[in-house]
């Protein structure tokens, strides 16, 4: 207590000398008047797998304190004196913020007339093979200066912010030069410095093959190999490497060779896997030990098995599968598997224009017959441990930083995924500071 004392006092002085905002990190803050505290857990637990899924611990009448951005403490009754702030949860529930494993959110424009396209008869891989899809966005992404592209991603990120995500994994891969691969991975970077977001940044140069290799498509996995990922290496970019490893995209082969050169420059693999087909690319991400193998929608018993020997989560993003029209992965299965699952947005121009996590909890539950504990468990830490942030995000744990989400007053967690439509999230705390 004492030693809690000093530190605060002069990490209070130094800083509020230097700054006058930091100052208020320092405080305790404290969160009265919340009828549920969902998502608690003790710092052992890092993802929550089978079974597990279906529990979530709650707190009635709950309060929380709040000491230089961390979660101090929380219990039930009456809430303890001494703090510099009150704030008032309104008899809403709160939540830890949710963590969106998987969104390629810096973008350039949109592509709403592709899917108009769409509505009238063309498939996904026909638009792709006429030059629209991932190539339309980099054309676009390329002839973008860095600081528009900023500004145009900012803007997501703090609609994502007001929807209640802490944390989020955002992708390079719309750039496909090494140029505009790095251009896409500082943009990224500096969303998680500039906001209270925390993002985690996967290089995907290999997304699609640019028009020009299109009859040499190993010529391009050289240029990943050889330009992209040295520069991205060097500029310290990337926290994790990406194939969209599917029919008509990156063979495994391919895969592999990306995988492996990743692997040298230490970043570990979080793949796009089995979208469109039962494409080996489950198999290899766990041959390579991916954090995560992500969509998922052609997996068949052989793959369950495969990951249930791994310490590989399956993120699943339902929002491609609505906005697509296509087959869902098959989360049920998983989970009486016994295996993990996260879910994910995919937050992106082509298949899923959207980072509302709550919606997705409610494709979670409404596509996918998953519980309301475990839509929620999906969304939070074991959306923290598909980007490797199990020990700092995704749970109401002392210590962990104070990423919250506080409903306005609803009946219960059941409510959540069941209100497809509504926002429910009232007041977003991230870092310890109210966001909204
Ligand atoms: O995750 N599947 C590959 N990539 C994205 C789609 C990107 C796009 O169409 O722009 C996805 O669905
Ligand atoms: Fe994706």
């Amino acid at each position: 207590m004492t030693f809690e004392t000093h530190s605060a006092k002069s990490y209070s002085i130094t800083s509020a000398s230097i700054h006058p905002f930091s100052y208020l990190r320092c405080m305790r803050k404290l969160i009265v008047n919340i009828s549920e505290i969902a998502g608690i857990l003790d710092d052992s637990v890092p993802r929550k797998a089978g079974s597990e899924m279906s529990e979530i611990d709650i707190l009635s009448n709950g309060w929380i304190t709040i000491k230089d951005g961390l979660i101090e403490d929380y219990g039930t009754g009456t809430p303890p004196e001494g703090a510099d702030e009150t704030i008032d949860a309104g008899s809403g529930i709160v939540l830890p913020a949710f963590c969106d494993s998987h969104t390629h959110l810096v973008f350039a424009g949109s592509r709403e007339d592709e899917y108009v396209h769409k509505v009238m008869g063309l498939s996904y891989e026909e638009i792709a093979r006429r030059g629209g899809g991932i190539l339309n966005s980099a054309k676009l992404l390329q002839q973008t200066p860095e600081k528009e592209l900023y500004r145009q991603s900012l803007v997501r990120a703090e609609e994502i912010i007001s929807l209640g995500t802490g944390a989020v994994e955002i992708k390079s891969g719309y750039g496909l030069t090494a140029e505009d691969e790095a251009k896409m991975l500082r943009v990224a970077r500096r969303i998680g410095e500039e906001t209270a977001l925390t993002v985690r940044t996967t290089f995907l140069g290999a997304h699609s093959f640019p028009a020009e290799y299109r009859d040499n498509r190993d010529a391009y996995v050289n240029l990943i190999i050889n330009e992209m990922l040295p520069v991205v290496a060097a500029e310290n970019l990337a926290d994790y490497i990406d194939v969209f490893c599917d029919r008509g995209f990156f063979s495994v082969e391919q895969t592999e060779r990306i995988l492996e050169a990743g692997a040298r420059y230490g970043l570990r693999p979080k793949i796009h896997a089995n979208e469109l087909d039962y494409s080996g690319g489950i198999q290899t991400g766990v041959r390579n030990d991916a954090l995560s193998v992500d969509h998922l929608e052609f997996t068949g018993e052989e793959e369950i098995e495969i990951l249930k020997g791994s310490d590989t989560i399956p993120a699943l993003l339902p929002g491609a599968s609505l906005f697509l029209g296509m087959q869902y992965a098959p989360a049920r299965r998983m989970i009486d598997s016994g295996l993990p699952v996260a879910l994910a947005s995919d937050y992106n121009p082509g298949s899923s224009p959207s980072g509302n996590m709550k919606l997705i909890m409610s494709l979670g539950m409404i596509m996918m017959k998953m519980l309301p504990a475990e839509v929620l468990n999906a969304v939070t830490i074991n959306g923290a441990y598909a980007m490797g942030l199990e020990k700092t995000h995704g749970s109401v744990t002392r210590g962990k930083i104070a990423n919250l989400a506080i409903t306005k007053p609803i009946p219960g967690i059941n409510f959540i995924p069941y209100a497809y439509g509504s926002n429910l999230v009232a007041q977003v705390i991230l870092e310890g500071e109210m966001q909204l």
